[in-house]
């Protein structure tokens, strides 16, 4: 019997088991930005060309505050959800304006910038900066929902406090980005949508619905 906590077994088995992902090669926020706006709505796979490329022609935020936007438009080409990119452009000319070109490490300035939302926000904050903040999507939804059998819907806003505070209170206060990476990590692998892989699951222990056979229950999600 162990006395480890849940955030400490993730994190263990982040450390054994991480993809290992350009994005992760350093935690300079904006390499954390431009990757998590481009996964929002792209499969990892895709991302990392577009990825590697998108910093080989605009590689400072003032970069890419200055470039012209057919440029901006020509590295998203193929990615789809353009407001992604030209969001990201003014959110570059406000870093540049109003916070001297740099990142700034507070949420809630962070939460000014155009195009990023609490997800966004959170993965910056908790990647870069090490703060303890949530990243939470979809995927991180579906692991919590299995884990305390959470039948809140998720795909109604107001559950997002829900699952938001029972992140906020199981996470790793020590390594809060690589928690908030190991989920995102486990929901891709492990804790997937249609089979999940409980026997290989670091968080089995944990896990309520493991626990009673009703994983495939969760998460709860109405059509909109
Ligand atoms: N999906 C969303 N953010 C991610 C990240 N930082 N690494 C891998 N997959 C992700
Ligand atoms: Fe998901 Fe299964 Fe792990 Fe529970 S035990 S978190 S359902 S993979």
């Amino acid at each position: 019997e162990s006395n480890r906590t849940l955030a400490q077994d993730l994190v263990i088995w982040y450390d054994e088991e991480k993809r290992l992902l350009p994005w992760r090669e350093n935690t300079d926020p904006y390499r954390v930005w431009v990757s998590e706006i481009m996964l929002q709505q792209t499969q990892v796979v895709t991302v990392i060309p577009y990825f590697l490329r998108f910093l080989d022609w605009f590689p400072t935020i003032k970069d890419l505050a200055e470039a012209p936007e057919a440029r901006i438009l020509k590295a998203w080409e193929g990615l789809g959800y353009y407001s992604r990119v030209r969001n990201m452009q003014i959110a570059a000319q406000q870093i540049m304006t109003e916070f001297n070109g740099e990142m700034s490490s507070d949420l809630t300035d962070i939460l000014t910038l155009k195009g990023i939302g609490p997800y966004t926000g959170g993965a910056i904050a908790s990647i870069s900066f090490n703060r303890v903040e949530p990243a939470i999507d979809g995927n991180v939804m579906r692991v919590y929902s299995r884990l305390y059998c959470l039948s809140d819907d998720i795909a109604k806003p107001k559950s997002r406090k829900v699952f938001d505070a029972k992140v906020r209170a199981t996470m790793s206060s020590e390594r809060p980005g690589d928690f908030n990476q190991a989920l995102m990590d486990l929901g891709a692998t492990v804790c997937t949508p249609k089979a999940p892989k409980c026997e290989e699951c670091p968080l089995q222990k944990y896990c309520e619905s493991y626990q009673k056979g009703t994983m495939l229950d969760y998460p709860v999600k109405s059509k909109k």
